[in-house]
């Protein structure tokens, strides 16, 4: 049965960036689920030997329950590559990500990465990024009424992240994140990740700037378009 499902198609297919003995850092996320998916088909057919270093709580379980080799992050001090999604992405490879909260993990590993290998559906590519998507900063609860205030001045409408259930959401790091909607999209997004990160309180931003190397976009007619930058 030939797989339509985007995030599927790319997800798995920069699983074959491995190679035997790398460090691989491991994203968060649904697109990144297949690559986790194909890397355990892999480790058991190919003896593939890899050390994952996950990037969020979610991704931990998931990597241990499919066999997946991880260690703590303090125990390396580079990566060869780190595989993970994005909330949108635009023509410099620049990202919004943090989508599913793990923002603060994923740009942690992202920094020790020789390369960063993104996955996504073709929907997630666009021209501006913040147009469509808002911009998740994780902020310091105790904080969070400052950064709001400040953010707003920022141009930004922050937005406190909930859970279904109505609960404020709390990231792996027992953060806050406010989630921030833009007018007109980001226009310059370099500026605006410094003001952010200039505000007492904001722990990180999903701001993801320069830090993709290879970008693998599952198309909705088949096929997998990979761009190197
Ligand atoms: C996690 O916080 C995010 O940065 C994810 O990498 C991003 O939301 C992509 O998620 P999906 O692959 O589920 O769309």
């Amino acid at each position: 049965m030939s797989v339509t499902n985007p995030k599927e198609l790319a997800g798995r297919a920069a699983a074959e960036l491995v190679r035997d003995g790398m460090r691989v850092g491991l994203g968060t996320g649904s697109t990144v689920h297949f690559t986790l998916l194909r890397l355990a088909e892999r480790i058991r057919a190919e003896r593939l030997r890899i050390t994952g270093v996950p990037t969020s709580d979610d991704t931990e379980r998931k990597a241990r329950e499919l066999g997946i080799p991880l260690v703590e992050l303090g125990s390396v001090e580079r990566l060869d590559l780190t595989i993970d999604g994005a909330d949108e992405i635009d023509g410099r490879f620049d990202m919004i990500k943090g989508g599913g909260g793990a923002l603060l993990r994923e740009k942690v590993v992202a920094s020790i990465s020789a390369r960063e290998a993104i996955v996504v559906g073709e929907d997630k590519v666009v021209e501006r990024l913040g147009v469509r998507f808002k911009l998740p900063v994780e902020v310091v609860p105790f904080a969070a009424p400052v950064v709001e205030r400040a953010l707003t001045s920022l141009g930004a409408k922050p937005a406190l992240r909930k859970r279904a259930d109505g609960a404020t959401f709390v990231s792996d790091n027992h953060n806050w994140i406010l989630d921030c909607a833009f007018a007109e999209g980001i226009a310059d997004a370099e500026r605006l990740d410094r003001a952010l990160k200039s505000v007492p309180g904001v722990v990180e931003t999903g701001l993801f700037l320069g830090l993709a190397h290879v970008l693998f976009v599952g198309c909705n007619d088949g096929r997998v378009v990979v761009r190197e930058k």
